[in-house]
């Protein structure tokens, strides 16, 4: 590593795969023998070859990888950043109509429920960002699904209760939550605001909720467990590294660092397609001329796979016992889909299950979390299985009425995941504050409403489930029509 400053035409001659250098926060790695390695691809980094590559860095990698993954003798040294001139993009239309609406953002006061964030997010996000956070897999199907499913549940509330004090804390693994909600794990927080994930952890705190830290963060682990404040409660989501030291070693350091529960996600041995996330990518990789040469185009697949090739496909239920065997910390799998899988792992001892889809980005048609939820207790109950594991579901949850939906039919709690990326994505930590504000007004009517002064007065003689399994792809509510983007068709390179 040289101490001098390096230049940007020294950096530039470092442009191709023999050769490969790139800046990063003011610095030049030399990232030449990395390139087969790279999860995203080599294509990706070549695009930023003798180049400032920090802007696409930033969001997909937290800032220790460098130093954890990169030689030491392959960091080349500090840049003279007044040497880097700014590369004019070419202007893009959704671009500028982009900056247009973040000049006339509605202001914060004006968002009076969870689909009101999401409505402006739409609006003021990156193109990337918001593919990535709104895409589901294939149809989008399950999706809509996710939210439609809760209003085909309805309330049978009961009248003359006294609901003077309405109390909504409830524990969940044993840890005290203000309100039955956690900030469920979603990756790339930096893709919509350039603090990421610690946004979530600040508002989390304010509100006395959990969070839900995802492996796949922006942040690094460290930075996130640092922003929580005195007693905070944390979990850890964990996706299941082929290299089980690797695992191991994230396990151990997060149960060091406080977490109290291993969320192990296991539906997606493999990711979906979600081909908005797709779509995107491949028009800004600039890849949209098919190749002539007979060699095969590397059709960029989106944020997600570009950072999930590590995630273990073996993993299976003979796994569990040596999770149990490497921490203390609960166990509770993330992505439970049938009541069949609620009774194996029963049986194999874990603490928790959340029946969720992934938020309807894995197996397009799979069933919502409530669905799942409202099959699933009878037949624990019947099987004296309820009391044994704490059930969380996620999936479409955007009203405190869906929240109070799923305690009544039992669950111990919910995960919520999009709708506190949008709120940050537009407005920040107050955005965050706001949506769990929102929440816990909307919780307080609903439970004041139904007939139920505390958590515990919940139960499934207040919904009629009846339709809940009743299928339909219907996008006429508020969401759909003011939020929801249709899944888009192949761009013409003009038109004709
Ligand atoms: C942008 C995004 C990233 C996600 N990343 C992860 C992840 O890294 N690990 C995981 O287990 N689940 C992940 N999920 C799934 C969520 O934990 C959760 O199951 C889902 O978001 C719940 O649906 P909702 O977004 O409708 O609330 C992600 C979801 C979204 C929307």
């Amino acid at each position: 590593m040289t101490t001098r400053l390096l230049t940007s035409d020294e950096i530039a001659k470092h442009n191709s795969a023999t050769s490969c250098w790139v800046i990063v926060h003011g610095k030049a790695y030399d990232v030449t023998a990395f390139l087969p390695e790279h999860p995203g691809g080599s294509k990706i980094i070549l695009k930023y070859a003798g180049k400032d590559a920090t802007e696409e860095f930033d969001p997909i990698h937290p800032p220790d990888t460098l130093d954890k993954y990169l030689d030491r003798s392959k960091h080349m040294g500090r840049v003279d950043m007044s040497t880097v001139t700014v590369e004019d993009k070419a202007i893009d239309p959704f671009e500028t109509e982009r900056q247009e609406y973040i000049k006339n953002m509605p202001i914060l006061d004006q968002c009076y429920n969870l689909l009101d964030f999401e409505a402006v997010a739409k609006r003021v996000m990156k193109k990337t960002a918001w593919a990535y956070y709104s895409s589901g897999a294939d149809d989008e199907i399950t999706l809509r699904d996710n939210h439609s499913a809760f209003q085909r549940i309805w309330f049978r509330p009961k009248i003359l209760v006294d609901v003077e004090k309405i109390d909504m804390s409830t524990t969940m693994l044993g840890a005290k939550s203000s309100i039955p909600f956690y900030v469920t794990a979603t990756a790339l927080g930096k893709l919509g605001h350039r603090e990421g994930e610690v946004v979530l952890t600040r508002a989390a705190a304010k509100h006395s909720v959990i969070q839900m830290i995802p492996t796949l963060a922006s942040c690094s682990f460290d930075e996130i467990v640092d922003a929580k404040e005195g007693a905070q409660i944390q979990w850890l989501q964990l996706y299941v590294n082929k290299n089980r030291e690797i695992t191991k070693g994230i396990v151990q350091h997060a149960e060091r660092r406080g977490c109290k529960a291993l969320f192990i996600t296991v539906d997606a041995p493999q990711l979906g397609r979600r081909e908005k996330d797709m779509r995107t990518k491949f028009e800004d990789s600039g890849t949209s001329v098919q190749s002539t040469n007979g060699e095969s185009v590397d059709r960029s697949q989106g944020a997600a796979r570009a950072i999930s090739s590590f995630i273990d496909p073996s993993l299976n239920w003979k796994d569990i016992p040596w999770f149990r065997s490497i921490t203390n910390m609960k166990l509770v799998l993330k992505g439970v889909q049938r009541v069949e899988d609620v009774i194996k792992a029963c049986e194999a001892g874990v603490d928790g299950v959340v029946l969720s889809n992934h938020g309807g980005r894995q197996l397009d048609t799979a069933p919502s979390g409530i669905e799942i939820l409202a099959a699933t207790m009878p037949i624990l109950k019947q099987k004296g299985l309820d009391k044994k594991i704490e059930i969380f579901i996620d999936g479409g949850i955007r009203r405190a009425s869906d929240i109070v939906k799923a305690l009544c039919l039992g669950a111990k709690g919910v995960g919520i995941g999009r709708p506190f990326l949008y709120a940050m994505s537009a407005y920040g930590l107050p955005g965050v504050d706001r949506a769990m504000q929102l929440l816990k007004d909307e919780m307080e009517m609903n439970m004041r409403l139904i007939g139920a002064p505390t958590v515990a007065d919940l139960d499934d003689t207040m919904v009629d489930t009846r339709a809940v399994a009743l299928h339909s792809t219907a996008i006429d509510d508020t969401l759909s029509l003011k939020a929801y983007d249709p899944l888009a068709a192949p761009v013409f390179r003009s038109k004709l």
